[in-house]
This record gives C-alpha cells, sequence and structure tokens, in this order.
C-alpha cells in the first residue's frame, strides 16, 4: 500500500492505474477506522481494480462545540487495517493541501433543502462542510465509485445529489450500516460511550424497528395516526435514558415527509446519550 500526503504524488499514482486500465474506488474517510469502514473497502474492492482510501479530519464540518479537538486519531491501526484490506492507496493530506488559502476563502458546495433538514438543523453548516471536501476529494482523486456507509443517510443523499447536480463522472454507492449483536450501528461515537450506555445505546436499533413495524401496520390498515407512533417513539427514546434530537419517518429517495402512495420510507433518529450524539435509520416499505 502506497501512503501519500502530497497531491503530485497522488496524481502520478493515480495516472498509472488510469494507463493500466484499472477501475479505483474510493472511501473518503476521518480515521479511526472500524468494520464499518472496512464494509466500506471491502465493497469497494469487490467492484472496482484498485481501493483509494483517503483520511483527513475535515475542520470545516465540525461546529464551534463539536468534538474536532477530541477527533480520535490512530494511523498505525489505520493502516495495519486497511493493508490487512487489500487499499493499494492511502491519501492522508494535510488542511493546507485542502484548503490551500485557509477554510474561510474556500468555495463551498451548498447542497440546498437535503442540508438544512433533520441533522442540519442541529449541526448548520456541516453537510456544506461535507459535501465541499468530498468535492475536492473528488476531483483530486477522480474514482470510477466512490462509497459511503448508509449509517450517514443524510450525507449519501447529499453527495448522491451533488455528483448529479455537478454532472460529475462517477458513481455513488451506498453500503449497509454495520452493526453490534446487540443492534448498535457501528460509528466512531460508540468509543465516547461508557460500558452501560454501550448497553442502553442498543435500544436505538430496537426503537426504529418497532416505528417501522406500527407504521406499516397502521397504514396496511388504514387506522395511519402516525403522529402519534412518532410522539410514541420519542417517549421511548426519554424513557430510555435518551435525549431525543429528531425522530422522523421520510422518503427514501429525498427525505422528504411521505405522501399518499409512497412505499420505500426510512425511519431516523438522532438522540444523546450522556455527552454522546447518536443517529441510525433503517429503510422499510410498505403496501399501499
Ligand atoms: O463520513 C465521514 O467520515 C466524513 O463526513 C467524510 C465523508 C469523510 C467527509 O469528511
Amino acid at each position: 500500500m502506497k501512503i501519500v500526503t502530497q497531491e503530485a504524488e497522488l496524481h502520478s499514482l493515480l495516472s498509472r492505474f488510469q494507463r493500466s486500465g484499472l477501475s479505483c474506488g474510493f472511501v473518503p474517510t476521518m480515521g479511526n477506522l472500524h468494520a464499518g469502514h472496512l464494509a466500506l473497502v471491502d465493497a469497494a474492492a469487490r467492484q472496482c481494480d484498485r481501493v483509494i482510501v483517503s483520511i483527513f479530519v475535515n475542520p470545516m464540518q465540525f461546529g464551534q462545540d463539536e468534538d474536532l479537538e477530541d477527533y480520535p486519531d490512530t494511523p498505525e491501526e489505520d493502516e495495519r487495517a486497511l493493508l490487512e484490506h487489500g487499499v493499494a492507496l492511502l491519501y492522508r493530506p494535510r488542511v493546507d493541501d485542502i484548503y490551500p488559502t485557509g477554510i474561510k476563502l474556500q468555495t463551498r458546495v451548498v447542497v440546498p433543502e437535503l442540508s438544512e433538514i433533520l441533522c442540519g438543523l442541529s449541526r448548520p453548516g456541516h453537510f456544506t462542510g461535507v459535501a465541499t471536501v468530498v468535492n475536492r476529494l473528488f476531483n483530486q482523486v477522480q474514482p470510477d465509485m466512490a462509497f459511503f456507509g448508509k449509517k450517514d443517510y443524510q450525507q449519501y443523499l447529499i453527495i448522491k445529489k451533488m455528483v448529479i447536480d455537478l454532472a460529475m463522472n462517477l458513481k455513488v454507492i451506498g453500503v449497509e450500516t454495520v452493526r453490534l449483536d446487540s443492534g448498535l450501528a457501528i460509528s466512531s461515537r460508540n468509543n465516547y460511550l461508557t460500558d452501560s450506555e454501550l448497553i442502553q445505546a442498543a435500544e436505538l436499533n430496537r426503537l426504529l424497528l418497532k416505528v417501522a413495524e406500527r407504521y406499516r401496520e397502521n397504514n396496511e390498515s388504514n387506522t395511519g395516526n402516525n403522529e402519534k407512533i412518532i410522539e410514541q417513539g420519542i417517549d421511548q427514546l426519554k424513557a430510555g435514558g435518551f435525549l431525543p434530537d429528531y425522530l422522523s419517518i421520510r422518503r427514501q429517495s429525498d427525505l422528504r415527509e411521505p405522501i399518499a402512495g409512497d412505499v420505500n420510507l426510512i425511519v431516523l433518529v438522532a438522540a444523546w446519550l450522556g455527552k454522546t450524539r447518536l443517529i441510525d435509520n433503517l429503510e422499510f416499505s410498505i403496501k399501499v
């Protein structure tokens, strides 16, 4: 595995792949890699000849009170895991390589509406930071495909929309969430949880399953009281020791509120457990 920090070095290796006609799958990350990231790498390896991973903790996507300073940095463990998973190239740019004129002066990519709802409401500017850095990384790496975890479903849709709107020539692939046996979605933020919070956190997935089931039953038997289902869910979150941010049922395609006839839905949740903000979601379908 080649490890590069400079854009020029990156380009010379990438042009070698291109000259040999090899397809490239790209997995952008912020490091501190876990099984969720490695599932993205494995999906890329199944679909592309070469896998390229970036590790860059993007300051633009962190709010003032967020955990940028404490963001875990585990370079040796990350490199070892990527090597074991057959990654060809690891790109580790510095902040100056990504934002050469500084963050303030950087041209931004704004994906309207999708960036402003759900997590965008409590994390203003976050998704603009994500879209901006991913756009720059896509332009540097020029991959054929890029892989994103569906745990961050809103982020995944935002990147897909950006790629369509900016006529970028690559495919964005969503990869299923990796879960612990308890159902808890694997996330770097799980590291912040205490042992008892780790047990409590598994309630999130159980809640999503229940909410989807209740919604399906209500709508298939036309007894629809969807607001009530959300209220019950919020109460259940509170009873489980969470401070809910949102619990919402949306359309899978654009995260808008469902309308009559929509069948492919997703229930999304964000909630604080102690000092940690957790998110999760579950895609489901209903019969109409
Ligand atoms: O999901 C992440 O780790 C980050 O948001 C990403 C896509 C690497 C952009 O910094």
